[in-house]
Parts: structure tokens; sequence; C-alpha cells
């Protein structure tokens, strides 16, 4: 899939370079960050991961694997500056589109229970609700519950 613009911001798939301000945005948003290594990590498996950028600034971004026909969201965020612009929908469409592309038949992705905007997020996308996993999150004390969410495609 091309690289496209919208407004001042650009989506593109995620390089090496972007990982200090991909793991930066991590750390801001998330009550147990992932680390720039497993990012590093989702780049070495080749996992689709994508980036927002504005101005040479990294302001979101968004990874899916795809294994045969199922696709897993696996991480989505945007910088907590630039959330509510419309930038986490984006980058969710672009990787519903790469699904799809791939012929997936279903993409998964988890939230936790406390994420509200999250879970609008992707209810608006056209997600739904499909199920609990109780303790799927490690949080800052003990564990917290995940919603699975499913699209078909
Ligand atoms: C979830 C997240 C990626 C959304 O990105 P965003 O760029 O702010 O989203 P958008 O501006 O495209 O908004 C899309 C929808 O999400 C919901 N939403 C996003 N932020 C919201 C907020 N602060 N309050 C209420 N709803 C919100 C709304 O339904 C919104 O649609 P609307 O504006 O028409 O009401 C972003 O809030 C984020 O990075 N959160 C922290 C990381 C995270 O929770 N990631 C998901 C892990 S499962």
């Amino acid at each position: 899939m091309p690289d496209a613009q919208q407004g001042s911001v650009i989506y593109r798939p995620m390089q090496c370079a972007d990982l200090k301000s991909v793991a930066l945005i991590e750390a801001s948003v998330s009550p147990v960050p992932w680390h720039y290594t497993v990012f590093e990590k989702c780049l070495l498996l080749n996992y689709i991961a994508w980036v927002a950028e504005d101005d040479a600034q990294i302001v979101g971004f968004g990874i899916i694997s795809i294994a045969a026909d199922e696709a897993h969201i696996l991480n989505i965020a945007v910088s907590p500056k630039r959330q509510c612009q419309g930038i986490g929908s984006v980058l969710l469409e672009k990787l519903i589109n790469i699904a799809k592309e791939a012929q997936a038949k279903r993409i998964f992705l988890e939230v936790r229970v406390s994420n509200i905007n999250a879970q609008r997020l992707y209810e608006r996308s056209g997600f739904v609700k499909l199920g609990e996993r109780k303790g799927y999150y490690p949080a800052a004390e003990g564990k917290e519950d995940a919603w699975v969410f499913e699209m078909r495609l």
C-alpha cells in the first residue's frame, strides 16, 4: 500500500529510525507500555507497522499481524497532544485495508476494559465485541480484563 497524506499528516510504513519516537508515544499513553525492543521485534518479524508523521515528528502508530486468513491488531496509539484529531481512525482504517488486501477474513484485537476511548474508536470503525479475556493485561496493581473485538471482512 503506498504512503498517503491527509492534511499535513503523512501515513507510511514504520522504519527502524522511528522506533525511539514510537516507544516514547507508547510510554506516554500506556499504563504498562511495550518496551522499545518489542517494537523492534515487530519489525524484525515483518509485522505490518505504520506511522503517522507530521512535520517530521511521529505522532502515531499502528501494528497488525496477519497469518492465514486472520489478522490481529497488536497496538495502536496516538501521541496525547494529537489525539481526537482523526489520526487514530485513519491509522486503523489503513490496518483494516491492509488486512483486506491480504485476504484476511477476520480481524481481532484486545482492549483493556477500562479503555473506553479506544473501545469507541473500534466500535465506530465497525468492530464488534466478541468476548472477554480475564486478567489478560498486566496492570499497575495486578491484572486487568480485556474485551476481545472482531471485525468480519
Ligand atoms: C485510542 C486512540 C488510538 C484513538 O486515537 P485518536 O487519534 O484520538 O482517535 P480519533 O481522533 O480518530 O477518534 C476516533 C474515535 O475514538 C473515540 N475517541 C478517541 N479519543 C477519545 C477521547 N479522548 N474521548 C472520547 N472518545 C475518544 C471517539 O469515538 C472518536 O470518534 P469521534 O471523535 O467521532 O467521537 C488514542 O486515544 C490513543 O492513542 N489512546 C491511547 C492508546 C490506546 O489506548 N491504544 C489502544 C490500545 S487497545
